[in-house]
């Protein structure tokens, strides 16, 4: 089984107007509502390469409720921890041609110790040895930076594996927590490490040292140039093929998705890394932050080049 969790989910919202003028009135020509947060996205590649997860999260009011009913059409399960304050709405307000943009984001509802302590006590429920639980995304205000951290220590002790995709004190606090397996990007490692990673090399030195988390294995993901993905015993550089990124925001989600997928399949990790790559450029390929369908990732996956790390060549 695998759950995905959203700690501070939103709903995006995108208005396009004539043009960008301030201090005047002016009217949307287009709005355009898509259901966000990271582990929400990673439920949704699952389930366009066919694999069912069930979705958890801190939702609050009628737009987490809109974002329930979104998942729930598309035949995703949900384990929802209901909060008193609404689930945030994020503002894109675009102009007609898509040259300028206002973009206004949320810090998300208020979530309460009581609420925080129902979810620890569902997840204690819900938690068996074997299963994946992917951690994504930003923590709401209220929630603590140890929050994946002792998330972790949870799972771990059932014997569950997860997978870690955030970043900043959250990042930093669970890796200590020591996940099963952590996917940063490039300025999310920098950040971590506290210096600019600016060649292949300096990237191998920052897997290195996750690894010396004592983390399983570390997918560093390197947007148009792939990802790296490593073990102690393996070094895997997975490269996609030349293609136009439409909107490569959510990518690094469907890569989670990708590799969830491929490790559920219990392949060997070479292919792991083809199918993490082939779900994430297929999602960078599409307009808006939505996912590719099964055969598209299986054609890519069929185009995904593998390396040494770092290249000797
Ligand atoms: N421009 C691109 N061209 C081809 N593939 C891309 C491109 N950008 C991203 N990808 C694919 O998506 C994967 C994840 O991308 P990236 O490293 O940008 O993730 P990310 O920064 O975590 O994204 P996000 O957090 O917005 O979901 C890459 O490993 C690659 O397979
Ligand atoms: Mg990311």
């Amino acid at each position: 089984m695998i759950f995905t969790v959203t700690p501070n989910p939103v709903l995006d919202r995108t208005l396009t107007v004539p043009a960008i003028v301030l201090n005047e009135m002016t009217r949307a020509q287009k709005i355009r509502e898509d259901g966000g947060g990271k582990g929400f996205n990673v439920s949704r590649a699952l389930r366009a390469l066919g694999m069912q997860s069930v979705a958890t999260a801190f939702i609050g009011g009628a737009t987490g409720e809109k974002l329930a009913l979104g998942l729930h059409t598309l035949g995703i399960e949900t384990d929802l921890i209901e909060v008193s304050e609404e689930t945030r709405t994020n503002i894109v307000i675009t102009d007609a041609a898509g040259e300028q943009y206002l973009k206004v984001n949320e810090a998300g509802p208020y979530v309460s110790g009581t609420e925080i302590a129902s979810f620890f006590a569902r997840v204690a429920d819900r938690a068996q040895a074997g299963d994946f639980w992917a951690l994504c995304g930003s923590l709401p205000p209220g929630v603590p930076d140890d929050f994946y951290a002792r998330l972790i220590g949870l799972l771990r002790a059932r014997g569950a594996r997860t997978i870690l995709d955030t970043s900043g004190e959250p990042l930093k606090q669970a890796l200590n927590a020591v996940p099963t397996l952590v996917k940063p990007n490039i300025p999310e490692a920098a950040a971590w490490l506290g210096h600019p990673i600016r060649s292949p090399d300096e990237a191998a030195v920052a897997v290195d040292n996750f690894l010396e988390m004592g983390i399983t294995l570390v997918a560093l993901s390197l947007g148009a140039e792939g990802l790296l993905l490593a073990s102690e015993e393996i070094r895997i550089w997975a490269q996609p093929p030349d293609v136009t990124a439409r909107n490569p925001v959510g990518a690094g989600d469907a890569l989670v998705a990708g590799l969830l997928w491929a490790l559920m399949e219990e392949l060997p990790l070479p292919d792991v890394a083809r199918w993490g790559v082939a779900a994430g450029t297929a999602a960078a390929m599409r307009e808006g932050v939505s996912v590719g369908s099964r055969s598209e990732v299986e054609s890519l996956y069929r185009n995904v080049a593998l390396r040494r790390w770092p290249s000797t060549t």
